[in-house]
């Protein structure tokens, strides 16, 4: 059986553990809080345990919520020389045309459309569903149930909330967040939060 490292062992952790072993995976966790076993998976130790034991393992996946985070996971983790692996749910419906890049997770009954491109370490949250020609850079969140249109194009490490929907041929930037029940119909410039409908810029308290 091959063997996967799955670096947290916390809720999102336990959602890729149930996908990756429906693919047949045995499973370790490592994290820096939990120790024991989580839903009958042994903690094996810390992140920087797995970082000094990565080759023991057929693969290994960063499952960390923080977009950030994640993705510094999986480029340290990649230059010690870890076989970073894509999970994808057997429920998910992805285009033989589109792209998912390396250590990213497709949650149940998520979508991805013809000639859509996602970066690594991405993250398609439950029924998220991501139509033809939309570019995701590298570490973008989409939550459950977000619904991009065609061609839309994500910058890195963005995160959108549970619901939201993204008009076609939208440019959203880097480190964008979008809350719960957005609708985005216009362009967004990176780091800015935005929620409502149509969704506009979070006033921040003075
Ligand atoms: C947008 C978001 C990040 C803002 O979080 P926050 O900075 O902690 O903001 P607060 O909860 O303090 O809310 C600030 C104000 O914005 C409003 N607000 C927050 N989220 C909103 C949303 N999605 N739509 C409309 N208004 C929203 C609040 O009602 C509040 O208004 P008030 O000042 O008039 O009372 C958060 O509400 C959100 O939507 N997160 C996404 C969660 C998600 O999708 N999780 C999925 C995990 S897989």
């Amino acid at each position: 059986m091959m063997r996967l490292a799955i670096l947290g062992a916390g809720s999102h952790g336990r959602v890729v553990a149930e996908s990756a072993a429906a693919l047949g995976w045995s499973i370790s966790f490592f994290d820096d809080v939990r120790t024991g076993s989580v839903d009958g998976h042994a903690v094996l130790g810390t992140a920087a345990d797995l970082l000094a034991g990565q080759t023991q393992f057929d693969g290994v996946i960063a499952a960390i919520g923080d977009n950030r985070t994640r993705l510094d996971w999986i480029l340290r983790l990649r230059t010690a020389g870890a076989t970073i692996t894509t999970i994808v749910d057997p429920s998910c419906r992805v285009s033989p045309s589109a792209h998912v890049g390396e250590g990213s997770f497709l949650a149940c009954a998520s979508i991805v459309g013809t000639g859509a491109s996602l970066g690594v370490g991405c993250i398609l949250n439950t029924a998220a569903s991501v139509d033809h020609d939309c570019r995701l850079a590298d570490a973008v969140h989409l939550s459950p149930g977000v619904r991009l249109s065609g061609n839309v194009d994500i910058g890195e490490a963005s995160w959108l909330g549970t619901g939201s929907s993204v008009r076609n041929n939208i440019v959203i930037g880097r480190d964008v967040v979008a809350g719960v029940g957005s609708a985005v119909v216009g362009n967004i410039a990176s780091g800015q939060t935005v929620v409502g409908v149509p969704a506009r810029p979070l006033e921040q308290p003075n």
